[in-house]
């Protein structure tokens, strides 16, 4: 039997504007199993970041439902939601404006780790970065290197690296594939 992962209901993000209520997203409901993936489509200003970011609570929504596997997440505390906050990860549009230049490739996949405790001790946490740096795409040899050194792609590497790091259950990608460059040239 399928199960529902998350499922929003009448979900609104309205913004306070100098020219009124801005309806950014306005009474969206969809929901999506687990598993499964969910493309949103639509013109510059429609509002998919912000549904997205919403989803995640990094905006507050004006009303609406969010169910994360059966359990409101609209309104938790922080408190409360830091808890599942784990399970709920994000890929940034810009990966640069996200990540500190003076961390490096290693530190910056091995934060949300230490943030979150998930990992017993250094040698779990090194091999647990080995391993995602592998699954992303990023050679071993970068481990040291500063996201100022890298191209774009290999820097939007590290924010997929670092969202799927934690072993999510879902996944917000804002446009996580548009830095990407793969490596055409067997092919012509
Ligand atoms: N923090 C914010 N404050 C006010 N308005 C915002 C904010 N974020 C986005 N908007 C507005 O909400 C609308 C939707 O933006 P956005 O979600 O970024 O669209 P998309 O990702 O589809 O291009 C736009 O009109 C944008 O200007
Ligand atoms: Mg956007």
């Amino acid at each position: 039997m399928s199960e529902i992962l998350l499922d929003v209901k009448n979900l609104k993000k309205y913004f306070k504007t100098n020219a009124g209520m801005l309806h950014a997203v306005d009474d969206v409901s969809f929901s999506i199993e687990k598993g499964h993936t969910m493309g949103v489509v639509g013109e510059s200003g429609c509002g998919k970041s912000t549904l997205g970011r919403t989803l995640l609570q990094l905006y507050e929504p004006t009303s609406g439902e969010i169910d994360f596997k059966g359990k409101n997440i609209a309104n938790l505390s922080k408190k409360e939601f830091h808890q599942v906050r784990p399970k709920l990860q994000m890929i940034f549009q810009d990966p640069y404006s996200s990540l500190n230049g003076r961390m490096t490739v290693q530190q910056l996949i091995a934060e949300p780790l230490i943030v979150n405790k998930v990992c017993n001790n250094k040698k779990e946490i090194q091999e647990r970065v080995s391993e995602i740096m592998d699954t992303v795409g990023l050679s071993e040899r970068l481990a040291m290197a500063y996201p100022h050194e890298l191209d774009g792609g290999r820097r939007q590497r590290i924010g997929v690296a670092r969202a799927l790091v934690l072993n999510p259950e879902f996944v917000v990608c804002d446009e996580p594939v548009s830095a990407l460059m793969f490596p055409f040239r067997h092919r012509f």
